[in-house]
């Protein structure tokens, strides 16, 4: 093959690995990466400390809470963006730090102004496996919301 047809072949198929790259769900975490954690222990996990005491996730059977809870907040879903990894894990360790707008907007007035999540700590129970096997977990219960694009014309009609 001559040298100048190799080197396009080349430049070709790094611009598709690239542009295969920018499709992803989530935009790598700089400087903070977890490695892949464990979908099914990820969701024992999540029952094992009791978070569906407060949430609950569509198109997941988690065991039932009796008496229900008095409130409970859905998690994962179609959503616009998917959260990263450190997003997740700040969402369960650090709480208080990016309140969930869902919530505060439940609240009254005089509440809002001083609100700190009702999550626990679960930093000195929770192992490190154990909370990357949740992060995986939780980060595969969130789905991207397409945009309906335009199909096109149908040329047969
Ligand atoms: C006592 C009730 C309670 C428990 C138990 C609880 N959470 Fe939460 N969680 C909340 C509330 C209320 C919010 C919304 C306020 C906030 O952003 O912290 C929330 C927010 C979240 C969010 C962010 C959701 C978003 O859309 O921003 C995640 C993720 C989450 N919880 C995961 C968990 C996991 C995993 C556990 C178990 C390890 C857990 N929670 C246990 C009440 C709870």
């Amino acid at each position: 093959m001559p040298r100048k047809t190799f080197n396009i072949l080349a430049l070709g198929t790094s611009l598709l690995l690239t542009l295969a790259a920018c499709t992803r769900e989530s935009p790598p975490v700089k400087g903070f990466v977890l490695p892949e954690g464990d979908l099914v222990k990820g969701e024992k996990v999540f029952v094992k400390y009791n978070c569906h005491a407060c949430h609950t996730i569509p198109g997941v059977d988690l065991p039932r809470i009796e008496p229900p809870p008095p409130f409970v907040m859905a998690i994962g879903g179609e959503v616009y963006r998917v959260k990263n990894s450190g997003e997740l894990l700040t969402a369960v360790l650090n709480p208080t730090h990016v309140l969930s707008q869902e919530y505060v907007a439940k609240l009254d007035k005089a509440q809002q102004s001083n609100v700190s999540s009702p999550m626990p700590y679960y930093g000195d129970a929770m192992s490190i496996t154990e909370m990357i096997n949740l992060v995986t977990f939780l980060q595969a219960q969130y789905h991207k919301l397409m945009p309906d694009f335009f199909q096109g014309y149908d040329l047969e009609n």
